[in-house]
């Protein structure tokens, strides 16, 4: 077994016989000698093969990268003046009195070092050469120190770490679940779980009190950058608790994380902020508060219009928002009609816009505008010169949205982030416990239906449900939504309600959900917990732009392991044990 990491090796080690494992990282013969950068996990130390041993030399000869070897020797100071500062071993070289080729490597697909320009779909089918880079081992390392710190931190505040089943029934996290065939049974399918929710709350039922799980969860649904297949949730569950404990353990613990990588502790309480007002200032409900452009409604400036754009919007409830690009950014006319194409391809209308500049409003619009709504205009904007304003009218919501969708581009084009390394939290709170769903033409759960509505709204529950908030929370870091929770209807009678305005048939509750609403009967202590995406965070720890750059070996956009070529067909046989035929195989 190995005692040492090449790339632990400093001055300390000079004098010491040492026997080191690893791959062959590059060699360099020079004036008869032979320099082999020797690298394992760790990092990289220069081993030397001098010619007087011919022998040993010879075999030397025959190395080439990734070639897998253990060497003996000792080390010594590298001669003056050929020092490598770069690295943490350059000041030492170990000379080489035994070598074993322990494996020798396939013509490799693309070298180690300089991966660049290699497509990531050739860096996932050929993973194992991947990791081996320093860049992948370190957020792999990160990965597991994180998960070390998140396990002490629940222990240390007296939760039990529990598993819960992974063939299991559907739970309704809001996509499509992955099914596995049961043999034993013929016809029936386990789901894969896309959370432990169910089981975390019967584990309160159980009077567990204070659950903790690192989890793997399963999702079928379409493919982004922050999303997977399968995916990592730290999860956890408490009992009688209100919302605030359940936000202070969580704070407490992102609190630990990042101070393991940044060093610095962050501050807390995070802000809080309602779900409408993250809406109507920010047109999402994870806004990126790491820089401003906040949208303003400037409706009430245009109640009497004549502009008939806006007359009509008005009279039809709507509202009309605006976002200022201060002074000091050059936008030129091309760029605008940019703006104005990218919201039509995401599905609004188009923008209107103004500059203003040397006190007068400039564009094809102002002359619809009386003196006093530019005036007011001017006022509420608090313009100085130099401005553009774009306008985003129609409803309220769909408004505010195509803005803060224009508020993102503009902040990326514009360079807004200053800092990779700010962090701003904050929760969003008074979620909205339903909302109307075009697809299903149906009111749906805003978050999943277990989610305890406002205690106070508990009376138009059934008259006016779209009104009714809830007791969610999702905590959102710099635009990203880090994670989610509620506390929980541990009441029987008004799950069931929440059941039935939701238009689930009393077939349906009993065959997915009966087992849960057994156990709220037989004394169901109040509860609520959260899951902080771990993919999620890890990847904006290491500043990388999508999840699949923070997992060991993840999906393409489209599913597929390119490593093990997953998913693949299946034996008929397999088929025929699980009862199974093709009727239509595209
Ligand atoms: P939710 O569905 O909000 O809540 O999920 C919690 C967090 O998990 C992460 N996440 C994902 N990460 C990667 N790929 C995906 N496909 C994916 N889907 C979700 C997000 C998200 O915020 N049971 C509830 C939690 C609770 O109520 O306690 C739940 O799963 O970061």
């Amino acid at each position: 077994m190995k005692q040492f990491y090449c790339g632990q090796l400093d001055k300390t080690f000079v004098g010491r016989e040492i026997t080191l494992f690893g791959w062959v990282h590059s060699r360099r013969d020079h004036g008869g000698v032979i320099f082999i950068d020797l690298r394992d996990r760790e990092g990289i130390v220069q081993v030397v093969f001098q010619p007087e041993d011919k022998s040993l030399f010879e075999k030397a000869e025959k190395l080439r990268n990734e070639f897998v070897i253990k060497v003996v020797g000792y080390v010594r100071e590298r001669p003056l003046g050929t020092e490598n500062k770069k690295i943490y071993t350059g000041e030492i070289e170990v000379i080489v009195k035994e070598l074993e080729i322990l494996n020798s490597c396939s013509i490799l697909p693309f070298d180690i070092s300089e991966y660049t320009d290699v497509s990531e779909e050739l860096r996932l089918k050929y993973r194992y050469l991947d990791i081996r880079r320093d860049a992948v081992y370190k957020v792999l390392k990160l990965r597991s120190d994180l998960l070390s710190i998140t396990r002490n931190f629940f222990v240390k505040n007296g939760f039990l770490e529990i598993e819960t089943p992974m063939l299991t029934k559907s739970t309704p996290e809001g996509a499509r679940d992955f099914l596995v065939p049961s043999r034993l049974n013929k016809g029936t399918f386990y789901a894969l779980p896309q959370s432990p929710q169910l089981f975390k709350q019967i584990l309160m039922v159980g009077g567990i009190d204070k659950y903790f799980q690192v989890v793997r969860c399963f999702r079928d649904e379409d493919l982004r950058a922050d999303r997977q297949p399968e995916f990592t949730q730290i999860d956890f569950e408490m009992s009688f608790v209100e919302q605030q404990d359940v936000m202070s353990i969580t704070e407490n613990l992102l609190c630990d994380i990042f101070e393991y990588v940044t060093g610095k502790r962050i501050e807390i309480p995070f802000l809080r902020m309602d779900y409408e007002e993250a809406i109507s200032k920010y047109g999402t409900d994870k806004p990126d508060l790491r820089y401003g452009l906040e949208i303003v409604n400037v409706t009430s400036i245009f109640l009497d219009t004549q502009f008939k754009v806006f007359r009509s919007i008005i009279d039809n409830k709507g509202s009309i928002n605006v976002i200022v690009i201060p002074e000091g950014y050059i936008f030129s006319r091309q760029q605008i009609d940019d703006y104005i194409s990218f919201v039509q391809s995401c599905g609004g209308n188009g923008l209107a816009w103004m500059k203003y500049k040397e006190n007068k409003f400039e564009s094809n619009i102002v002359k619809f505008f009386s003196e006093l709504e530019l005036n007011s205009l001017k006022e509420k904007l608090k313009l100085v010169g130099n401005e553009i304003i774009f306008f985003s009218a129609g409803e309220h919501r769909k408004s505010c949205e195509l803005l803060g969708l224009v508020r993102q581009r503009l902040a990326k084009e514009l360079g807004l982030i200053k800092d990779k390394n700010e962090y701003k939290f904050l929760w969003i709170i008074n979620f909205p416990l339903f909302e109307y769903s075009d697809e299903e033409k149906k009111i749906v759960s805003v978050h999943h239906p277990f989610t305890m509505p406002n205690y106070k709204q508990l009376d138009i529950l059934e008259t006016k449900p779209l009104e009714v908030k809830s007791c969610a929370y999702d905590i959102v870091l710099n635009g990203v939504e880090l994670g989610g929770g509620s506390i929980r209807i541990h009441d029987l009678q008004l799950q069931k309600k929440i059941f039935s305005l939701l238009k689930i048939s009393s077939e349906d509750i009993e065959n997915r959900f009966g087992f849960l609403l057994d156990a709220l009967s037989f004394g169901a202590p109040p509860h609520g917990g959260l899951a902080i995406g771990f993919d999620r965070m890890v990847a904006i720890l290491t500043g990388n732009e999508s999840i699949r750059d923070v997992i060991s070996f993840p999906k393409t956009q489209k599913g597929i392991c390119m490593l093990s070529g997953a998913p693949s067909e299946v034996d008929k046989k397999q088929l025929i044990e699980l009862g199974l035929m093709f009727k239509d195989k595209k």
